[in-house]
């Protein structure tokens, strides 16, 4: 398949946007600084399957850091589960259901209940095996990437 350009000029701060690359959801979500500072809390880390993105498979070499991107501020993760394929919700903001299961927010999959952070990364005890994948992508301007 092309690539996809994404312009995410628009997005706000805790926003995200969807773009169909090879017929699969890719979400370009902006952080906002508390999301940044939450996915460094070494109590949700310890939650986390493979906080270290060590499953090679699951992004780019270049994707291979705390924030699992190229710059902190923006993830570019495809939105299918990587236990069955469905399609996680967005959910940034902690439901009071959540509470002291130490999850701060972030993608929720509705079929099997699997959660992951704002970096994609999925925490212990839920189906999904690994990180959600991050596709490959490359900026081409401060409010542009290409996918693919
Ligand atoms: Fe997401 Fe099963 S497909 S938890």
């Amino acid at each position: 398949g092309a690539p996809v350009m994404v312009d995410f000029s628009k997005l706000e701060p805790g926003q995200q946007i969807a773009v169909s690359w090879r017929g699969k959801p890719v979400w370009v979500l902006r952080r906002t600084p508390k999301m940044l500072k939450d996915l460094r809390s070494s109590t949700i880390r310890d939650k986390l399957r493979d906080p270290d993105s060590a499953v090679e498979s699951q992004q780019p070499a270049y994707a291979k850091n705390e924030f699992r991107a190229i710059k902190a501020e923006y993830l570019v993760v495809i939105g299918i589960c990587t236990h069955l394929g469905c399609v996680p919700t967005f959910r940034p903001d902690v439901a009071p259901a959540d509470l002291g299961r130490d999850w701060l927010g972030g993608y929720f999959c509705p079929c099997h209940g699997s959660r992951f952070d704002l970096a994609g990364r999925v925490f212990k005890g839920v189906p999904a095996p690994t990180n959600l994948v991050i596709p490959p992508y490359r900026f081409i301007s401060d409010t542009k990437v290409l996918v693919g």
